[in-house]
C-alpha cells in the first residue's frame, strides 16, 4: 500500500540559510548531485518532507531517529522547495522562534494553525492596495513628546500586504492573495496528542527553567527576513495578530507548499522573547539549544504519530 510506504520515508530538506555551500550552476539550475539526489529519492517515494534550517538541528533528529529512511538533500533556498514537491506527501517544518504571546515562555514549543508573511508592507503613500491588514503608525511608537499632542514622524504608517500565491489546483493557474496561510487541518489535529510531552527544562546543571515547558497549538505564527528583538514591535504584532512564534522561515515554507497543494506544518520551539524579555539579552543566547531540543523532542513524537495514523 502506498500510504505503508510512505511512512517508511522521510525526506530531510536541509535548507542551509546562513551558508552558500550550495550556489546554483551557470545556468541557474541546482547543482547536477543534487538533482540527481532529488531524482533517486523521487524515485522511492511517496515521501514526507523535513524541512530544517541547520545542521545541528538535522544532527538532533537524525541521532533521535532510529528506523525511518532518511535521503539528506542540501538547499541553499526554500524556492528550491518546489522543485522536489512532487514526490512529497506532505512537509514537516521545525526549529527555534521568537515569542511574542505573553502566555508562552522560553522553551515552550508553539504550532500555529495560521502563517503570514509579515514582511511585505506599504508605506503610506504607495499604500495603493489594501490597507486592511496592520497598520503601524511610527508616531505612536515616539517618545517623550507629552506636551505636543499633533506629534507625527516622517515615517508615516506602513500596512501588511497580502502575498501573491498560484495554486497548482487552478485551471488555468490563477492569481490569489494570501496573508494568512493555513497549515494542513489533518496535520494541525494531531498535536493535541502531543500537548503532555515532557521536555527538556535544564541547558546544564546549573542553568535551568523555573517552570516546566509545555507543547501547545495556537492560532498564529508570523514570519518576515528580520531578527524581531524589540519590545514595541513585539506587543504590536501579538496585539495586531495575536501571533506566538515569530521567526524568518515558516511562512515561505508555508506558502510553497499551500501553492502546492500539499499538508504541512511548522513546529517551532520559543528560544527567547522577541524584546519582550526583562534583561538587555536575548534570552536565545542561553536558551537556543535547549529550544533545539524540544522542539526535535516535538517531531520525533508527532513523527511517530503520523506513522501510526497512516498504517
Ligand atoms: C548550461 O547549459 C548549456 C546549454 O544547455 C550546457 O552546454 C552547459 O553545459 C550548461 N552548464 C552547466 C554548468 O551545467
Ligand atoms: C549526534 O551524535 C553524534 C555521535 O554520537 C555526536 O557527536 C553529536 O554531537 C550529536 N549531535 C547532536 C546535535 O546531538
Ligand atoms: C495611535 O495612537 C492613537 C492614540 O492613542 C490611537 O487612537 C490610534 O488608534 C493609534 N493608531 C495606530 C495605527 O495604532
Ligand atoms: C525623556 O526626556 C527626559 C528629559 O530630557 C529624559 O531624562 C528621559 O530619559 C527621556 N525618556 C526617554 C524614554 O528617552
Ligand atoms: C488541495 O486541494 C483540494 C481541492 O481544492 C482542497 O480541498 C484541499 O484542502 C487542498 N489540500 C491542501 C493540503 O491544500
Ligand atoms: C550552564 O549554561 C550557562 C548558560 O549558557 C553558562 O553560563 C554556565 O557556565 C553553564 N554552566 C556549566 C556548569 O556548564
Amino acid at each position: 500500500m502506498t500510504t505503508r510506504m510512505a511512512v517508511a520515508h522521510w525526506l530531510v530538506l536541509f535548507v542551509t540559510v546562513f551558508m552558500v555551500s550550495n550556489a546554483r550552476d551557470a545556468n541557474g539550475t541546482l547543482p547536477a548531485a543534487t538533482l540527481k539526489a532529488i531524482a533517486k529519492a523521487n524515485g522511492n517515494g511517496p515521501y514526507i518532507g523535513i524541512v530544517i534550517l541547520n545542521l545541528y538541528e538535522v544532527n538532533l533528529l537524525l541521532n533521535s531517529s532510529s528506523d525511518s529512511a532518511v535521503e539528506i538533500i542540501d538547499f541553499t533556498c526554500n524556492n528550491y522547495l518546489i522543485l522536489v514537491m512532487t514526490g512529497l506527501s506532505g512537509v514537516i517544518h521545525y526549529g527555534i522562534a521568537g515569542n511574542a504571546n505573553p502566555a508562552l515562555h522560553v522553551g515552550d514549543v508553539a504550532i500555529p494553525q495560521y502563517w503570514a508573511h509579515t514582511g511585505l508592507w506599504n508605506w503610506q503613500i504607495w499604500a495603493r492596495s489594501t490597507r486592511k491588514l496592520g497598520h503601524l503608525r511610527f508616531a505612536n511608537y515616539t517618545i517623550n513628546v507629552t506636551a505636543c499632542a499633533s506629534h507625527d514622524n516622517l515615517l508615516n504608517n506602513i500596512w501588511y500586504q497580502p502575498e501573491e500565491v498560484f495554486p497548482v489546483t487552478g485551471t488555468p493557474e490563477g492569481r490569489q492573495h494570501q496573508f494568512w496561510v493555513p497549515v494542513g487541518s489533518a496535520y494541525f489535529a494531531m498535536p493535541k496528542k502531543l500537548e503532555g510531552l515532557k521536555l527538556k527544562t535544564c541547558v546544564n546543571v546549573t542553568t535551568c527553567l523555573n517552570y516546566t515547558p509545555s507543547v501547545s497549538t495556537v492560532k498564529r505564527g508570523v514570519s518576515a527576513g528580520v531578527y524581531l528583538d524589540n519590545v514595541a514591535y513585539r506587543s504590536f504584532i501579538y496585539g495586531k495578530f495575536n501571533a506566538s512564534p515569530v521567526d524568518m522561515e515558516s511562512t515561505s515554507v508555508a506558502l510553497i507548499c499551500y501553492q502546492q497543494n500539499t499538508s504541512f506544518i511548522a513546529i517551532r520551539a520559543l528560544s527567547d522573547l522577541a524584546g519582550g524579555g526583562s534583561t538587555e539579552l536575548n534570552e536565545a543566547d542561553t536558551f537556543s539549544y535547549l529550544a533545539a531540543d524540544n522542539a526535535v523532542t516535538v517531531v520525533v513524537e508527532f513523527i511517530k504519530q503520523l506513522s501510526s495514523s497512516m498504517l
